[in-house]
């Protein structure tokens, strides 16, 4: 039989374990052009808040009773394909599950000698990716500038300050406790941080921080830390707007204070984007990506729950904020 984490009931606000059900079913069968992986590990990401409640941005929303979608790397067991053979080790889109079947041509092959094979969920994958090209072309940073990032202990956030300190920037991060703070200064060279839970002024501390003004933002939250960052822009300043995760457990609509005219008076530009649209490009980005790794320039952390039925409680302790790095489920050896 096939262990498998389905949705039970859609969230309200916070999730909870309850609105996830672990459930068996018949191992599936792998067709023509398919093949049969076994989960090795899997994701949890922010952006599967949204499917649960049925919203479709570049996913779709998910029914009830169906399977978390999500990141997983795996080993092929079986296949039918020429181009996958037993034990390969494959990244995919095979969701919350220990078996899953996939199109031969929806997988990506991780080579085991080129580093843990879980670093192709993170560093050499989706939240590397976004660090990557969003950091890169949507804010184009310059040396010398000011880098700040939000969300700066996390997957996506961890390396777009480092990726900044590559480029020469000053990177600021700003995350949720005393512990990430340390993290990104003395274990990932940040040049500032401050977390945001016990900091009363947020604007008088971005102001020490970044005395010439924040050239470049790197926007993970939104919220009131980006309401904050929003009145401390330089002029020229680009805002990349990679997630908004403040948001994502809100019941209702939020209002803020409105500082569109601060684009006005700095002549700034702010960008959406998803990781998705350099799709083209991944990789060239990856092959930056492992050079940087191999050469000590990048440091990352997993933080790793054990076992599939732990898997809701890994998503939701990471949209609580309490992982550090990359929120990983260890599903098999
Ligand atoms: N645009 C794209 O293509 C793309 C792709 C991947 C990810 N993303 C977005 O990038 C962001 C980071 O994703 P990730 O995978 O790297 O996750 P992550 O940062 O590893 O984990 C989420 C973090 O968000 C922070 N957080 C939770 N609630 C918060 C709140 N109310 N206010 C401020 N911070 C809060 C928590 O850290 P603290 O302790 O600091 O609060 C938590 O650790 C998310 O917004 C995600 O949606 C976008």
């Amino acid at each position: 039989m096939n262990r498998l984490i389905t949705l039970a009931a859609r969230p309200e606000g916070m999730p909870k374990e309850s609105d996830f059900r672990l459930e068996e079913r018949p191992m599936p069968l792998p067709g023509g052009g398919e093949v049969l992986v076994q989960t090795l590990y899997l994701s949890v990401d922010p952006y599967m808040r949204g499917r649960l409640s049925g919203v479709t941005t570049y996913v779709p929303g998910l029914d009830l009773g169906e399977v978390i979608g999500g990141g997983v790397v795996g080993r092929v067991l079986e296949s039918s394909d020429p181009r996958w053979s037993a034990g390969d080790i494959v990244e995919g889109m095979l969701g919350w599950q220990e078996y899953a079947v996939a199109p031969a041509r929806s997988l990506r092959k991780i080579d085991p000698a080129a580093g843990p094979i879980s670093s192709a969920l993170y560093v050499l994958g989706m939240p590397g990716l976004t660090a990557y090209f969003g950091l890169l072309e949507i804010c184009r940073p310059q040396p010398g500038e000011t880098v700040v990032v939000s969300g700066a202990a996390g997957a996506v956030g961890s390396l777009v300050g480092q990726i900044a300190r590559i480029k020469r920037c000053r990177a600021i991060g700003i995350a949720g406790s005393n512990e990430k703070v340390r993290f990104l200064i003395e274990e990932l060279g940040f040049d500032g941080a401050f977390n945001y839970r016990e900091t009363p002024d947020y604007a008088a501390k971005l102001k020490q921080l970044c005395p010439n003004g924040v050239d470049v933002y790197f926007d993970n939250v939104g919220g009131a830390i980006t309401d904050a960052v929003m009145r401390h822009i330089a002029s020229h300043a680009r805002v990349a707007v990679c997630g908004q995760i403040s948001q994502y457990n809100s019941v209702g609509p939020e209002t803020g204070p409105r500082w569109l005219s601060q684009l006005v008076v700095r002549q700034a530009k702010v960008e959406g984007f998803l990781v998705t649209q350099f799709a083209d490009r991944y990789e060239a980005g990856l092959h930056q990506l492992s050079t940087w790794l191999k050469e000590g320039r990048l440091q990352y952390r997993e933080d790793v729950a054990d076992g599939l039925e732990n898997a809701p409680q890994a998503f939701i302790r990471m949209l609580e904020g309490k992982n550090i790095g990359k929120q990983l489920v260890k599903v098999a050896d």
